[in-house]
């Protein structure tokens, strides 16, 4: 696979250079990308588990702060992977769920399950959105990288002429300086800045189509104050089969590609959208929504339970307390943007 992805990135870029947005773009999500071969790759049978797919309680309380929030419309997942989520909102909530999903094998297990499912936005665009949700999708969206050298953005290229990849660096493209400018992201010594510019570039264009009065949204990730704090001069990692991978030059395709989101950039995203902003970590959003009194309940039918219930009940504490670990899932960052 890696090999036909090699070859692929060769032609197409005809041994010139590109964007380090661009590679990666093409390492998940070409025909031979990442999220498009072999299984849906936030499973169990796939590469990483997310909070979906430990607990079906995450769904529940996203649910409960649906039915508080929502008004007339209806409401849009991005990104759904399996659809485990997806069928817990739709258990619990009353109104149409409309799914995006950008991965071909995703597509065809959400089709399967028979939900409303679209690649892009767009052919949505005359449905009334009220509520629109994503988790662990901004780590996915590519990012350019960015690279202060004595006072000088450049950024990151990958050169295509050798058989393995090498970075190099350029001149950095105006609208990613624009990015740093306008969110004004100083330079911290020794780190590199991971460039959210697609990830604007895609709010932009749902609040264009549907103008919805509430995002949720769920990542892993940190605040520019705090940045200097994390060890690592880049934040960008790959995953493969549940572990920690190589460098993402090495065997395109064949790794998940992705980085912690920058959530003060977020944070004055949807301010200067006009939305009020929340931002808090997932274990204070699934307590503000109802964690307690599900915990409490689960706790008290594991005690009257028989033996055998008493492991169906056990595994859904393991997985409730394990999407709340401060340590963990819960220590995920969760941004509430609520229109004024
Ligand atoms: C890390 S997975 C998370 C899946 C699911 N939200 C979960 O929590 O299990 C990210 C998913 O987002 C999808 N994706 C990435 N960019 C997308 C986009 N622009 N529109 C729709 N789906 C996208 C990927 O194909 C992938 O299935």
């Amino acid at each position: 696979m890696s090999k036909d992805l090699t070859t692929y990135l060769k032609e197409k870029y005809k041994n010139n250079s590109l964007y380090f947005d661009e590679y990666m773009k093409d390492c998940l999500y070409s025909e031979l990308g990442f999220f498009n071969t072999e299984v849906v790759r936030s499973s169990k049978e796939g590469d990483f588990l997310t909070s979906p797919e430990v607990s079906e309680y995450f769904g529940e309380i996203i649910a409960n702060f649906i039915n508080e929030k929502i008004h007339g419309g209806d409401i849009i997942e991005v990104g759904a992977g399996t659809g485990s989520l997806a069928q817990e909102i739709d258990r619990y909530v009353n109104k149409d769920l409309f799914l995006l999903e950008s991965s071909s094998t995703a597509l065809e297990i959400l089709n399967q399950k028979n939900f409303i499912t679209g690649e892009k936005p767009e052919i949505f665009s005359d449905k009334n959105i009220d509520i629109v949700y994503m988790n662990e999708l901004l780590d996915n969206v590519p990012c350019s990288i960015g690279v202060n050298k004595e006072n000088q953005w450049y950024e990151k290229i990958v050169n295509t002429e050798k058989e393995i990849f090498e970075y190099g660096l350029v001149e950095i493209r105006d609208e990613n300086l624009e990015w740093i400018e306008k969110y004004n992201f100083k330079p911290i010594e020794g780190i590199e800045l991971e460039i959210q510019l697609n990830s604007e570039k895609l709010l932009d264009n749902l609040i264009n189509i549907f103008n919805p009065n509430h995002f949720l949204i769920f990542d892993y990730g940190y605040t520019y104050e705090n940045r200097a704090e994390k060890p690592y001069t880049s934040l960008l990692r790959t995953y493969k089969e549940h572990h920690l991978s190589r460098d993402p030059l090495e065997g395109p395709g064949e790794t998940d590609i992705t980085y912690d989101v920058n959530f003060s950039f977020l944070e004055q995203y949807f301010k200067a959208k006009g939305y009020k902003v929340e931002l808090m970590y997932q274990y204070n959003f699934l307590e503000k929504y109802g964690f307690d009194k599900i915990y409490k309940k689960l706790k008290d039918d594991y005690q009257k339970s028989s033996d055998i219930e008493k492991l169906k009940f056990k595994s859904q504490l393991v997985g409730l307390e394990a999407i709340h670990n401060e340590r963990g899932l819960g220590g995920f960052y969760t941004i509430i943007a609520e229109k004024l």
